[in-house]
């Protein structure tokens, strides 16, 4: 599954992803205070193909968790995760590491920037991790920065840059070795709405364009608009899913709460 960049079988193939009774409890406090957190109580669901997809659900049903196993941040207690074809949740550490930085690009609320380098630098961080061909990843980092319209602010710091902009940055950084597949967890939850809508775009252009799996979690209905199909997480099950077409956000958000509203 680890390739040379760029010249990656992964990328020819059409993204999938496959997810059986996925179970995750984090265990708090210590001694006789201790207890367990279910996240995620039994997870299934497929995705084949290229496109752009949202999670939704309330605070805490277990979208953020559910991220962070697909991504290999965490790992799971039970269940299987296949990206790929490939088993996430029996990967090595080692294994994990280049999964995270070669075969799937990552996302976050917080546009986790270094802020003494420059946006260009910052794009090849990954590929400076790697000791990747260097030449060949500039390139292609000047072309994701070009592309995203950020192509004049190259060699501008985080702080010199607006929200929008270190979004995305943050994204080229995600896209620097063309993974089939990108995770993002409230990409757009830092950002004012006009900015939100652009980056939901760009991300979507992307999928459509890139042919990416682009899977999202987002509290907006707005910004799912964006995506073709919508999971719903209730209590860290899967509650449903559904398809956006024909639907305006009013009518997406009023789908998604039904779906999500905890049981009485
Ligand atoms: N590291 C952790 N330790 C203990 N409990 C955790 C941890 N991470 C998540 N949880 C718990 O697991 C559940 C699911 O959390 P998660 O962060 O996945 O929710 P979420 O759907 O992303 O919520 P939000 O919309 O607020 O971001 C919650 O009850 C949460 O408190
Ligand atoms: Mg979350």
């Amino acid at each position: 599954m680890h390739a040379a960049p760029l010249e990656r079988d992964l990328t020819l193939r059409a993204p999938s992803l496959r997810v059986r009774h996925l179970h995750k409890c984090f265990t708090l406090g210590t001694g006789s205070a201790k207890h367990s957190v279910p996240a995620l109580r039994g997870v299934d669901f497929d995705i084949e193909g290229a496109g752009f997809f949202a999670v939704m659900g309330a605070s805490g049903s277990g979208k953020s968790t559910l991220l962070h196993l697909l991504a290999g941040l965490d790992r799971v207690d039970a269940g299987e995760i296949e990206v790929q074809g490939s088993r996430v949740d029996q990967m090595t550490e080692s294994e994990l590491t280049l999964y995270r930085r070669r075969d799937i690009g990552i996302v976050f609320q917080q546009f986790n920037l270094l802020s003494a380098m420059t946006a260009l630098e910052n794009v090849l961080l990954p590929s400076a991790l790697d000791n990747a061909p260097q030449p060949a990843m500039r390139a292609r980092a000047v072309g994701l920065l070009e592309g995203f319209g950020l192509g004049a602010r190259m060699q501008h710091r985080p702080d010199a840059l607006s929200g929008g902009e270190q979004q995305r940055v943050a994204i080229a950084r995600a896209m620097l070795f063309s993974p089939p597949i990108l995770f993002a967890d409230e990409p757009t939850g830092s950002l004012d709405s006009e900015h939100g809508q652009r980056l939901a775009q760009l991300l979507r252009t992307l999928a459509h364009e890139q042919r990416a799996l682009v899977l999202m979690v987002t509290h907006e209905a707005s910004i799912a608009m964006h995506c073709e199909k919508v999971f719903v997480l209730r209590d860290g099950r899967l509650a449903g899913s559904f398809t956006t077409e024909g639907l305006d956000a009013g009518e997406l958000a009023l789908r998604a709460q039904e779906l999500g509203r905890p049981a009485q």
